[in-house]
């Protein structure tokens, strides 16, 4: 069964992230056809990008790095859960990116990104050209959330309507249709 990765991208304390995350992994369960795993990167825990060599070697000099390109590279599709930072991606996140290279290649991406009104797609329109700079395609159905922090209740659990429940599920039969069409690029797999 391909492996579906779920990267929550915002590591600051108090963060909505997780809560998000945990909805997307438990839609992708539902939907099935997934092994479905939830990554933080507030566990990932990588330095500013310290990698001597261009990742394009592979050859990492650090154990941090040869973990995160171990998670990585078990990946065959990816939902990154996105929060909109002055109206760009996270930080982390594109650090997360930088540290790789082939261990991105040739899977497939979704978003779900959550904000205020504009519900973290300028995060997604950022992001865009550094997923397609990582040889990453990036799926057309997305889910944006709006003014997140009215949506997410007392017990941090996000309460999701039927708008989103769809969006999800667009989302993953893409990236699925993504992993088949993309698999004669990733020999070996
Ligand atoms: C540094 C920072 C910048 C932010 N910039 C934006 C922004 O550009 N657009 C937006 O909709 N929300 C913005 N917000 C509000 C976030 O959408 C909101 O705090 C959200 O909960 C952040 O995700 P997190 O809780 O997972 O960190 C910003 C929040 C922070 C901390």
């Amino acid at each position: 069964m391909p492996k579906l990765q779920i990267i929550i991208s915002s590591t600051r304390p108090g963060r909505v992230g997780p809560s998000i995350g945990a909805w997307v992994a438990e839609q992708a369960g539902a939907r099935g056809g997934f092994d479905v795993e939830l990554i933080d990167l507030a566990d990932v825990d990588l330095p500013l990008f310290d990698e001597p060599k261009h990742p394009r070697l592979g050859d990492y000099a650090h154990d941090h790095t040869q973990r995160w390109a171990a998670s990585v590279a078990s990946a065959d599709a990816f939902v990154f859960v996105m929060a909109e930072y002055n109206h760009s991606f996270t930080a982390p996140l594109k650090n997360a990116l930088d540290f790789l290279s082939a261990e991105w290649q040739h899977k497939p991406v979704g978003f779900v990104s959550y904000g205020g009104v504009a519900a973290g797609t300028r995060a997604v329109q950022a992001i865009k050209p550094v997923v397609a700079a990582l040889s990453m395609i990036p799926a057309g159905p997305a889910v944006n959330i709006a003014f997140v922090g009215q949506k997410i209740d007392s017990t941090g659990t996000l309460r999701a309507d039927d708008a989103m429940e769809a969006a999800a599920k667009l989302m993953f039969d893409e990236l699925a249709r993504w992993i088949e069409v993309l698999a004669p690029l990733r020999p070996g797999r």
